[in-house]
């Protein structure tokens, strides 16, 4: 709730419907108007969700999509555009920003994300494998460091495995790796490690993980790509 940002909290709170995986409905119910209604569902139904939405704002009603961290990374935001160009709907639709894994995960280990950075997520539900591996090794090779979103759950342990042989590929065993499970949330957690350790670091599908660039380090137990700027004594 601190991390929301204050327009997000206003427009569920004055929303005439909430629309949203179960998880985040349940997230934000406290601060929703007693007479909403509230449109709650399952992952994977997000089409369904989107159409929903857009069906509500046409009966001219205040709808409020939630998303967890920024609608616009892997989010509402591109399928209610969409659903809304589809039907024609001609309301008009507000994306409102808000803090994404990445930036809540770097926040907790410490400084990783100061520098070039590249983010992928390693779910191939909507996205071929193929082109998956494809970015892996662009983004190892040039040296980015990698936020590593949707990288297992407990029936789907290949793709970390996959990126990890990968990466070992372009960076060496000893780089630091951030790990922050429930970021901004009750059971957050974070551990720093090592690419050499990741497949032995308690990672699910509420977890974020960055993979440092050649340069990354830890400073007094954080850890910081540094930018280049020269520290004198
Ligand atoms: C479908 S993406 C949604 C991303 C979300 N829109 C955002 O901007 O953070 C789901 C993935 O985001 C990451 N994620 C979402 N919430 C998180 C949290 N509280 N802590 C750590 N990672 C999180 C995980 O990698 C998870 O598998």
């Amino acid at each position: 709730m601190e991390h929301m940002t204050p327009k997000a909290r206003r427009l569920i709170e004055t929303a005439d419907a909430v629309v949203g995986y179960r998880t985040y409905i349940e997230l934000v119910r406290g601060i929703v108007k007693p007479t909403a209604e509230v449109v709650s569902g399952t992952m994977g139904r997000e089409v369904d969700r989107a159409k929903t939405a857009i069906e509500k704002a046409v009966e001219g009603k205040a709808v409020a999509v939630v998303s967890s961290g920024d609608p616009g990374v892997y989010g509402m935001a591109g399928v209610v555009l969409e659903a809304a160009a589809i039907k024609n709907a001609g309301v008009p639709i507000e994306i409102v920003p808000g803090v994404t894994a990445a930036t809540a995960a770097a926040s907790k280990l410490g400084a990783p994300l100061v520098t070039d950075f590249a983010v992928i997520s390693l779910s191939d539900l909507l996205t071929p494998w193929e082109l998956i591996e494809r970015r892996l090794h662009a983004a190892g090779n040039a040296d980015f460091v990698i936020v590593l979103y949707n990288p297992q759950s407990l029936g789907r342990k290949k793709p970390l495995a996959k990126a990890h042989k990968i990466l070992l590929k372009y960076r060496k065993p000893e780089t630091p790796v951030g790990i922050v499970r429930q970021a901004g949330r009750d059971k957050e957690g974070a551990v720093i490690s090592t690419l050499k350790d990741l497949l032995c670091e308690e990672i699910d599908m509420v977890s974020t993980v960055i993979v440092g660039n050649s340069t990354t380090r830890i400073v007094n137990g954080r850890m910081v790509t540094p930018r280049g700027y020269h520290l004198d004594k």
